[in-house]
């Protein structure tokens, strides 16, 4: 097996080794994002759907947070509310909005007081694992996380969290 080469003997061999994602013209950045979190947030947000280009990055190295996953999309536009919806899964979500290239709007993600569908509730005998419902929480605490099932009334936690693929 070939020994693995270092960043510093790979740039002397003449390979280039920093490539930077492209900036967007129109659309979406959202950054900061938790990495166990970020194909998840793809899929809730349905950005696998998008036509347009999409470019998904994670475990890069980030300022603030270690390690971060970052999700570009161009000619799509999220709200606040969307943002809001995935900060259950991850508490620390920034989204740019940018036009002609440039950052017209950043905001940084809130937990909303209730939560409807995007996870499903742990308990196995709650209605809405029995019946087509959509669940609802409450947002009892942030940190550490407490989300309330409105059905049964069961607690959660973050590690309880299973995300449901939901259609808007
Ligand atoms: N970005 C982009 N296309 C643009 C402008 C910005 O893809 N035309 C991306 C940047 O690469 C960055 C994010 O949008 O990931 C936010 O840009 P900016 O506010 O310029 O960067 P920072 O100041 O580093 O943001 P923060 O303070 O939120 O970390
Ligand atoms: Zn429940």
């Amino acid at each position: 097996m070939r020994a693995k080469i270092t960043k510093a003997a790979a740039k002397k061999n003449g390979i280039k080794t920093k490539r930077t994602i492209s900036l967007i013209s129109d659309g979406t950045v959202l950054d900061h994002i938790d990495p166990e979190a970020v194909f998840k947030i793809v899929r809730i947000l349905r950005i696998d759907e998008c036509d347009d280009q999409v470019t998904v990055g994670n475990n890069l190295k980030s300022k603030y947070y270690g390690r971060k996953g970052i999700i570009k999309v161009e000619g799509v536009f999220l709200t606040e509310d969307d943002i809001n919806k995935v900060s259950v899964i991850s508490p620390h979500v920034t989204m740019n909005i940018i036009k002609n290239y440039e950052v017209v709007k950043k905001f940084k993600s809130e937990l909303p007081p209730t939560i409807e569908g995007i996870i499903a509730c742990n308990n196995p005998n709650c209605v809405t694992n029995v019946e087509h419902i959509r669940t609802r929480f409450k947002v009892a605490k942030s940190e550490p996380l407490a989300l309330f099932c409105t059905y049964c009334e069961r607690t959660m936690h973050r590690e309880d969290i299973e995300v449901r693929l939901i259609r808007k």
